[in-house]
């Protein structure tokens, strides 16, 4: 389905019921990847959510636009307002994965009256921070692939075969350790706008040298009164310490490691993920927002 937001057709996917229940919105990272790979959120509905999904401007099957100076975080906070109203959602739960995380986190503190609550999934809200854990992890990866990697990126070969095998190294530890991927999470990045994941992100995940690189919300984390539960899984590359910074500004926040996930909980750890979140969600409408509840 599209809707119209600002002028532009924003595509969307509704599950569950369409009306009387609480939204789940769900946030797709990238920048510039598709909401496809969040697909297994469907499954909050049998928790009586609706759960929306969809596709960010110039993203996946929504208007592809050709302006850079569109593609900002400050702007994608107020095109989600936009959304939320447009669909005339009334407060939803927030659910951003990875920059999905940094867009649910900025625009609760922009519209605090947006969101009863927000769950980050391999969410971040201090970029730097986040770029030197990766930083980290790219230097614990077998040798002979961090040469690989260090050869080419000093001679900014980006797209090099030889350089995306090593990057593939990376992404099977630390974005979804499934084997064989789930056919759409390959779907969102073989799908990935490039526009959009360039001039925010950077070449690939672990060097982001776009428009997001400065960012660090935690200053004013501590404004945030809404419940938060913040996911992340133990071998993720948004890493457990990106998180942990985030729960450490969030009064009753929480953090939650998944064991056995990197970035994809909700695909590497389905029905514990599904169970935990549905039951976080779940406590925040029986306590009212406001108030933290923890799953
Ligand atoms: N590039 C990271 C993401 O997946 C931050 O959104």
């Amino acid at each position: 389905m599209f809707v119209q937001i600002e002028g532009h057709q924003i595509f969307y996917r509704s599950f569950g019921p369409e009306r009387g229940a609480p939204t789940v919105l769900g946030l797709h990272g990238g920048p510039g990847a598709t909401h496809d790979y969040l697909l297994p959120l469907e499954d909050l509905s049998r928790f009586g959510f609706r759960v929306l999904l969809y596709d960010a401007l110039g993203c996946g099957r929504s208007e592809r636009v050709d302006d850079p100076s569109l593609f900002t975080l400050d702007q994608d906070v107020r095109r989600l307002e936009s959304l939320r109203q447009g669909l005339d959602l009334g407060r939803v739960h927030l659910l951003g994965s990875s920059y999905g995380g940094l867009l649910a986190l900025a625009y609760a503190l922009d519209h605090p009256q947006g969101p009863r609550s927000v769950v980050t999934t391999g969410g971040l809200a201090n970029v730097p921070l986040a770029s030197a854990e990766m930083e980290r992890l790219k230097r614990e990866l077998p040798p002979e692939t961090l040469a690989t990697l260090l050869k080419h990126e000093v001679r900014n070969e980006f797209q090099d075969p030889e350089y995306l095998r090593a990057v593939d190294v990376f992404y099977r530890r630390h974005v979804c350790r499934l084997d064989p991927w789930p056919e759409p999470v390959t779907y969102s990045l073989n799908h990935l706008s490039v526009p959009v994941y360039q001039t925010m992100n950077g070449p690939n995940e672990f060097t982001i040298v776009g428009n997001l690189r400065d960012i660090d919300l935690t200053p004013r984390l501590h404004e945030l009164a809404l419940p938060l539960l913040v996911t992340t899984g133990r071998f993720d590359e948004v890493t457990p310490t990106v998180g942990q910074a985030i729960v450490d500004e969030v009064r009753g926040s929480r953090l939650w490691v998944l064991s056995n996930s990197s970035h994809m909980g909700f695909w590497e750890e389905r029905e514990t993920y599904m169970a935990g979140v549905g039951e976080f969600l779940r406590g925040v409408d029986r306590t009212g927002a406001g108030t933290n509840g923890s799953p």
